[in-house]
């Protein structure tokens, strides 16, 4: 717990003027933010001059105490200035956007790989010429070492980005660019603000924006990464993907009376909960997915295992089954099947069970931000073209997973599976579940 040293001022509303005057008092009085109270709304002035939006006062100055700072340390490590020159050109070519001045200091940032550490702009600049070498950021004890003065308040998060190999330099500045996803702010020079997601560029809400660039200063951004991966080791997917892992298969299963004779099929079974539950109502079952990393075969023990994409699947096979079932997982083959193959897997009567989300994502990136069991997870889903969904799975301490699939609307669902199955829907909230009987 950190105390702050702030001030709460009553204002008619905010301009750019007042907002110069205050963070001069925000400076001179070393507040760690102002609140600006307007009749209608509450902002936080922070110590990056940014305006940030408080929605709850008490809650506001509870998390703000509880941010962990990283403290500066001057040491006489060595310094290595290679890439001195590629730090100038680029403070050279972003000159303007770092140029904007509030009282007299200067903001945003540059920061270039160079040895074991990175070339950066201090602290509280008044002057671009200004720059120190950060030789090492050690996130356990949070303290940066730097060599001569003290680095911009970001030196945490900059070491962390260039974690990725891929980046060279960081531009950050103090705008917003359209197209990148945009994560929660949190105080520059803590903890928090520091372990972002770091494969590709990036917004700060009311922040600014982080561009990373690679050995060719071109800009990394999510748009030029391979998103249409496969399915990852189930380990690694549970802990990934846990968030879904609060929809029970149960949900599905207990929709429909399973006889213990009856045959029945998971379809795209992941890790094999579903499976799992399906094994407990009658001992023929089959499990279907096409990612071998994904099969978990101890839990699925007893089942009939078929690693193969179901459009496959479906040509070949004889079998005839009571129950389908398909958890999260159908906007990835129905556009690519032959549906009517598909429905001659099931008996007459037989009922087909999937669930999927029923809202169309923003063509915008949409970010979710969330900790699980006290580790940071971030998603960002976006619409790639008319149909196709990209979705980033991040979790701070793993591989990050890249998947595409469609987005099926429900007269698209009726269309398609209409002719050979009656459909029942049911809602709740996001999700749809559908209950198809085989005419
Ligand atoms: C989001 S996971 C869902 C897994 C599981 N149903 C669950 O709810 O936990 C999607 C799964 O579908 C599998 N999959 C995707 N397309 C497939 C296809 N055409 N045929 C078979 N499996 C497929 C993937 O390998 C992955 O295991």
């Amino acid at each position: 717990m950190r105390e702050q040293k702030y001030e709460v001022i009553y204002i008619k509303k905010i301009t750019n003027k007042i907002k110069q005057n205050y963070y001069k008092k925000l400076i001179e009085n070393k507040y760690d933010f102002i609140v600006l109270k307007t009749p209608k709304n509450m902002w936080c002035l922070t110590k990056e001059c940014t305006l940030v939006q408080i929605n709850n006062f008490e809650e506001f100055i509870k998390n703000m105490q509880k941010y962990t700072y990283f403290t500066t340390k001057i040491t006489q490590n060595e310094q290595n200035l290679d890439n001195l020159d590629i730090f100038f050109s680029l403070i050279h070519k972003y000159q303007k956007q770092l140029s904007k001045r509030y009282f007299n200091f200067l903001f945003g940032s540059i920061a270039v790989k160079s040895g074991n550490g990175f070339i950066t702009t201090i602290r509280g600049k008044k002057d671009l010429n200004d720059y120190t070498y950060v030789s090492n950021v050690d996130f356990k004890n949070k303290e940066i070492e730097v060599l001569n003065k003290k680095a911009t308040l970001n030196a945490p998060l900059l070491a962390h980005l260039f974690d990725n190999n891929n980046v060279f330099a960081i531009v950050h500045l103090h705008e917003l660019y359209k197209h990148f996803p945009t994560y929660d702010y949190h105080p520059a020079g803590t903890l928090e603000d520091s372990i972002r997601p770091n494969m590709f560029s990036f917004n700060i809400k009311s922040h600014g924006t982080y561009l990373l660039l690679d050995k060719d200063l071109k800009i990394i951004t999510h748009k030029n990464i391979d998103t249409n991966q496969k399915y990852p080791y189930y380990k690694d997917y549970e802990h990934l993907y846990k968030r879904f892992f609060k929809r029970d298969s149960k949900e599905l299963v207990d929709l429909v009376d399973i006889n213990k004779d009856d045959k029945v099929i998971d379809i795209c079974g992941g890790n094999g909960r579903l499976t799992n539950v399906l094994l407990e109502k009658t001992s023929n079952v089959t499990y279907l997915d096409q990612e071998k990393d994904m099969i978990n075969k101890n839990t699925i023990q007893g089942a009939t295992i078929i690693n193969q994409p179901l459009q496959e699947f479906v040509k070949k096979t004889k079998e005839k089954y009571d129950f389908g079932f398909c958890q999260q997982a159908i906007n990835y083959w129905l556009n690519t099947i032959d549906v009517k193959t598909f429905a001659n897997i099931f008996k007459p009567g037989g009922k087909f069970i999937f669930n999927t989300f029923n809202k169309k994502p923003n063509k915008k990136n949409f970010v979710k931000e969330y900790t699980i069991d006290n580790i940071n997870y971030t998603e960002i889903s976006y619409m790639k073209n008319k149909n196709t969904i990209q979705h980033i799975q991040i979790c701070e301490d793993s591989m990050p997973h890249f998947t595409q699939f469609d987005y099926i609307s429900p007269n698209r669902y009726k269309k398609l599976l209409g002719k050979y199955f009656e459909i029942e829907i049911i809602n709740k909230n996001n999700t749809s579940i559908y209950i198809c009987t085989r005419r």
